[in-house]
């Protein structure tokens, strides 16, 4: 949360910086601001409350020049968003500027400390000490006042600091909070998102907590806090402008939607052995006596890949018949897991840097359990800290709601599901099916964004006008009618709430009145007629019944007011399809509504804190 650009080289800053912005707006956007620097003895700051439009309109059309500087788009945690709030932060004698992403826990003492030396204070935020205590320290060396001052701070950063005094450089640190370096020629970027840096480099750099770049434009050097010189790989960045561009499309979500027919093939690719009925899966990183131990396999995620983890949870038990458990990252860590060598883990998470996922994962590994990751993005520090795991290649996520994620994390934990299956109970002819069924998705997602959009759309215009939805599914499709619920409910802010079909009478049917939008996923599986008893519960209490089912379904078309046809798929796989028509009503929905549907209100992509 909250996003990070820096640049140090020939080129004029405060272009590069906004553009970097725009594209990390996705991270927060409630404040913007930039610093800019050529050794004069001045610093240029702005700073809006707002979207970075805001910030760009109230740049002056001449900044000065300028040959490095610093941008922060925020996503606020202590204070709001006000100009005041914005980053860059500063010294009080405004020699140095700071911009910051995490939560410094101990701000409230140093910010005592501090100014019981005389520094007045500014902001509300929690990161304002930094600049300060940098200043405390600075002796001419603004790599070692940095150093100084982050033995003092407790809690989470990735920053970039910079001082008049030093105008040829900028200080970089991590800990807990992702911090990537471009390297350009005779220029460099930071960035905290390589979505930022491609339009200028795909030479990139991670850094890793503890760590501490100094960035000049012919290059960097990275050493620890104990000041020991650390050599850094450079990684080339496999992503396309194209793949973080609109293109044709309106929105990101939409896109991403639409994206998903694309996104799958390239998860399956290489990784289907329909020949065997198996599924490979290189990065795993576990010997094949590894998987007969397997005792217990424990799913960890939050939002909606914790979602995906309980979908596929169904599909693991299944086909491997291993028990699957999923865990809410946030609890998990804090539960003192009772962690044991037969169970292996799954950190799942779309951009590899949730702050509660990733905490789990640690947790789990310091009590020696095995943690695989099932991430997007390549070089986040849950990809990069776990033990093995599988990448879902669904390409960049840029919408906040996340749509490609969940279709993509789901089809990798699929594929897991048939490998260990393969080697336990499910035979070659099942694991052909299964296979033959995934390949077809793609186009049956294709066929069905193509012949249902005009229907959801309209209507999504009446679901628009509900006061709440609520989504009902069994099985498979119990998580992704919380899925639903999520979705509807982040970008329309309608209140929603999922349910296992079955617990409805336990409680939730009292939400229901005449006319409450009941959407009931119900495709023709083993529980198909159980749903139905559902739906007549809530047609008898004047209800109104949407309903996800295959085509030809009579007896869902006798009960619903409203039916969405989704393709027929094996058994097993109806998620799969079932979660698209959900992620259309909540995007047409929002529309409906005149929502910012890729910023919706309060949220931002990847929880990077608590
Ligand atoms: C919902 C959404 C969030 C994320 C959650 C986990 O649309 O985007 O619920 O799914 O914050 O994020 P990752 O998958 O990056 O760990």
């Amino acid at each position: 949360m909250c996003g990070i650009v820096g640049y140090i080289g020939a080129r004029r800053p405060v272009p590069i910086l906004i553009e970097g912005l725009k594209r990390l707006e996705y991270r927060g956007y409630d404040s913007a601001g930039v610093a800019t620097m050529n050794g004069n003895d001045s610093l240029f700051v702005c700073k809006r409350s707002g979207r970075v439009r805001d910030l760009e309109h109230a740049l002056p059309a001449n900044t000065p020049p300028a040959n490095v500087g610093i941008a922060h788009t925020r996503w606020a945690t202590h204070g709001p968003p006000t100009d005041t709030n914005s980053h860059p932060h500063l010294s009080t004698d405004e020699r140095i500027a700071v911009v910051h992403n995490g939560i410094i826990e101990n701000h409230s003492s140093l910010r005592t400390m501090l100014m019981s030396e005389g520094v007045t204070s500014r902001s509300d935020t929690d990161t304002e000490v930094v600049p300060h205590l940098i200043a405390r320290f600075y002796d001419g060396d603004l790599q070692a006042a940095v150093k100084q001052a982050l033995r003092l701070i407790q809690g989470t950063y990735g920053m970039v600091a910079m001082s008049i005094d030093e105008p040829d450089r900028l200080v970089v640190a991590r800990n807990g909070s992702p911090i990537v370096l471009g390297v350009g020629d005779n220029e460099m970027f930071v960035a905290s998102d390589a979505p930022a840096l491609i339009a200028h480099t795909r030479q990139v750099v991670y850094l890793e907590d503890g760590e501490v770049a100094v960035l000049e434009a012919q290059g960097f050097q990275t050493t620890d806090l104990a000041d020991r010189a650390i050599n850094k790989e450079v990684d080339e960045l496999d992503w396309e402008i194209e793949q973080i561009a609109l293109g044709d499309f309106e929105h990101f979500m939409l896109k991403e939607i639409h994206e998903q027919p694309r996104s799958i093939q390239r998860g399956l690719r290489g990784r289907a052995l329909p020949e065997f009925g198996d599924a490979k899966l290189g990065g795993l990183n576990l010997d094949r006596r590894a998987f007969f131990d397997i005792g217990r396999i424990c799913l960890i995620a939050c939002g909606t890949s914790l979602h995906a983890a309980m979908a596929a949870s169904y599909l693991i038990e299944e086909l491997a018949r291993v028990p699957c458990s999923v865990e809410i990252a946030s609890e998990l860590r804090y539960r003192n897991p009772i962690v044991d060598a037969n169970t292996l883990y799954f950190a799942v998470s779309q951009s590899g840097e949730t702050a509660d996922t990733l905490a789990a994962m640690r947790e789990i590994r310091r009590k020696g359990g095995i943690v695989l990751g099932v991430i997007n993005v390549v070089g986040s520090t849950i990809a990069r800290e776990s033990d093995g795991g599988i990448y879902i290649r669904s390409g960049p996520e840029i919408a906040v709601a996340s749509t490609k994620a969940f279709t993509s994390q789901l089809l990798a934990l699929t594929l897991f599901a048939i490998k260990i299956g393969r080697m336990r109970d499910l035979s070659a002819e099942a694991g052909r099916g299964l296979l033959r069924a995934l390949q077809e998705i793609p186009e049956q997602i294709e066929l069905l964004l193509e012949d249902q959009s005009e229907q959801l759309k309209a209507l999504s215009e009446s679901i628009s006008e509900a006061p709440y939805v609520l989504f009902l599914g069994r099985g498979g499709n119990f998580p992704a009618a919380l899925e639903g619920a999520l979705k509807l409910k982040e970008v329309s802010y309608i209140q929603c709430e999922g349910f296992a079909a079955a617990e409805m009478k336990h409680g939730p049917i009292a939400l229901i009145g005449e006319r409450t939008p009941v959407i009931f996923i119900s495709p023709k599986d083993h529980l198909h007629e159980k749903t139905l008893s559902s739906m007549e519960e809530v047609k008898a209490r004047g209800g109104r019944v949407i309903a996800i089912c295959n085509p030809g379904d009579d007896l869902v078309r006798e009960l619903a007011d409203d039916i969405i046809e989704v393709p027929v798929t094996h058994n097993m796989l109806t998620p799969f399809l079932s979660v698209v028509p959900l992620q259309m009503i909540a995007y047409y929905t929002a529309l409906h509504l005149d929502r910012d549907v890729d910023k919706p209100r309060n949220l931002a992509k990847s929880v990077t804190v608590e």
